[in-house]
């Protein structure tokens, strides 16, 4: 197991924040990705949907011998986790129980949360941080426009802090002390979204989280990749793999090794 890769996927380039986490933490391990650019977006589809395609893209990954599957995506996280954990017979984790978990740390009693509308509407982060820590009160805001306004590239645009500004102005007035990221293309919005909403929010992404339980699992299972032997990362994109490239590339700030089509 040890020399397999982590499979990723996310319905976008969105996940890189996740990859970006893995790789600074173990650089030694290889990492497929899979971005479905096809389908993009998740968080406007229904829940039999996006299992549906979280299915394929994880018997994919499975078909490049992968160790352990991180879903890198909170749409599909919301509603596919169970079911690819029952399907599987390798570890596979989400994003919303290790971003959930860094909400509740701390003293802060009010938490905003912002996602796609499928990860908002499925309720997920609410359930889970209240299993967490039942006192808590908690503000959603689903934001559709934040994904679009990402993939454009428009991270530094007075367009995307108008929009910032609309969808969570509101929460800022309700006293919220920390903000769930709870979607892998908003990582790359933080500084946006805090030029408006103040840097006293502390925002919560949940890649280094997520980081964290991947280590844990790979340690703990003794699946961990020697340091010194190292292999290329491969990332895969379901259509347009030169936007992947390029977007993807703006969102790491380096360059990425070549972007391959793959359709299934
Ligand atoms: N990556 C997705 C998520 O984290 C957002 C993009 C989409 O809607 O597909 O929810």
């Amino acid at each position: 197991m040890n020399q397999k890769a982590i499979g990723v996927f996310d319905s976008g380039i969105g996940g890189l924040t996740v990859y970006q986490a893995l790789k600074k933490k173990m650089p030694q391990e290889k990492v497929v990705y899979l971005g479905d650019t096809a389908r993009l977006p998740y968080g406007t589809k229904s829940a039999e949907t996006i299992i549906r395609y979280s299915e394929d893209n994880a018997f994919f990954l499975m078909g490049k011998k992968v160790k352990i599957i991180v879903i890198a995506c909170n749409s599909s996280s919301s509603y596919a986790l169970p079911h690819l954990q029952d399907k599987l017979d390798i570890p596979v984790i989400g994003v919303i129980n290790p971003g959930a978990e860094a909400a509740v740390r701390g003293n802060s009693k009010i938490i905003g949360i912002i996602g796609t509308t499928a990860t908002i509407n499925s309720g997920t982060y609410e359930k889970t941080i209240a299993a967490l820590n039942p006192e808590m009160d908690i503000v959603s805001q689903a934001c559709p426009l934040f994904v679009p306004l990402v993939e454009e590239g428009w991270l530094d645009h007075q367009v995307t802090r108008m929009v910032i500004g609309e969808y969570l102005l509101p929460l800022k007035k309700k006293g919220i002390e920390k903000l769930v990221l709870g979607c892998t293309h908003y990582p790359v919005l933080k500084k946006a979204i805090s030029g408006v909403i103040g840097e006293e929010i502390e925002l919560i992404d949940s890649a280094r989280t997520t980081t964290e339980k991947v280590f844990s699992i790979l340690t703990s299972l003794g699946w961990m990749r020697n340091s010194g032997k190292r292999s290329q990362d491969e990332f895969y994109a379901t259509d347009f793999p030169e936007r992947f490239q390029k977007i993807g590339e703006i969102f790491l700030r380096r360059k990425l090794v070549k972007v391959q089509a793959v359709s299934f």
